[in-house]
């Protein structure tokens, strides 16, 4: 099975900040750095580096070549990126003492792909694929209706959480992955088991994975339940945390893992994802889980 993500490329402006900034504060940030980002591009390299098979799909600006080389080094297959004119997408964020952040993403109009892009990008691809989405890329509905119709698995992460998400042909999905802001926002609940009892009975066709931060992980597949305890590690930069889990885990389900083996191996990589400053550059390598297991 190819994943093709169809899925946002940012280049993300990272500051460090003793606090994140309070509404009507001003405030000074100690460093700053440019790293690689987006939700997809993350997800992407992270499921290259677990050795799944990916095609990338987005749109870059005139200077995106550090953004594709950073899917192409990871043995990402760029063909369906397409390069527009303007600047890349990018984001601003703020990163505190404990390694929380906060993430503004702004994308520009041309870096949209459009119904045509998404057309030729289903081309190359057949029912025994998968297509992989966030919410951060324009046309995604469309991009979830289409690829359903060609009969592809659907795989959503639906972050960042918007209104419109629940407009979204949802029954398509053959797995959700997502944390506990995006669950709350798709069943109205707080509590964990309580969002996996709504998504169960909303989604009866679905498996779902439900991340927790420190608190660990839930999956939630054909009647059955799993939990994964999370790693105990010094929080350097969360950043992209939650995306190494997706790609591990996806990667994981795809070479034939159990439910509750993909989990730790996802769960683990997080951990180092998560000790390390930047987004796709904190993605460890299968090599380095491998060592460690
Ligand atoms: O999930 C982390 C990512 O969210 C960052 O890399 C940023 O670009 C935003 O898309």
């Amino acid at each position: 099975m190819k994943i093709v993500n169809y899925g946002s490329i940012n280049l993300d402006h990272v500051y460090q900040v003793p606090h994140i900034v309070q509404p009507g504060e001003t405030l000074l940030a100690g460093a700053q750095d440019l790293f690689c980002g987006g939700k997809g591009l993350n997800q992407s390299i992270a499921l290259a580096k677990a050795g799944a098979e990916v095609c990338h799909a987005g749109v870059v600006g005139e200077d995106g070549d550090i953004l594709l080389e950073a899917l192409r080094s990871a043995g990402v297959d760029v063909r369906h990126v397409r390069r527009a004119s303007g600047a890349s997408a990018h984001t601003i964020i703020q990163v505190d003492p404990g390694g929380q952040n906060c993430i503004i993403v702004y994308s520009g109009e041309n870096m949209r792909p459009s119904e045509a892009d998404i057309d030729r990008i289903l081309e190359d691809f057949s029912p025994e694929d998968a297509v992989l989405m966030q919410n951060e890329l324009y046309n995604t509905p469309l991009m979830m209706k289409k690829a359903a119709e060609k009969g592809m698995t659907i795989i959503f992460n639906p972050s960042p959480v918007s209104a419109e998400m629940l407009g979204y042909p949802l029954e398509s999905v053959s797995w959700f992955l997502l944390n506990e802001i995006e669950g709350e926002a798709l069943t109205g609940e707080s509590d964990p088991e309580k969002m996996l009892d709504c998504l169960e009975q909303k989604y009866p066709g679905s498996s779902v994975v439900l991340t927790l931060g420190r608190s660990g992980a839930w999956a939630s597949s054909h009647g059955k339940r799993y939990f994964q305890p999370a790693f105990e590690v010094k929080a350097v930069d969360t950043t992209a945390a939650g995306d190494t889990f997706t790609g591990y885990f996806l990667a994981g389900i795809g070479s034939g893992l159990q439910i509750p083996d993909a989990l730790r191996r996802a769960a683990f990589a997080a951990s180092i994802a998560v000790s390390r400053k930047g987004a796709a550059d904190s993605i460890p390598t299968a090599e380095e889980i491998s060592r460690a297991e």
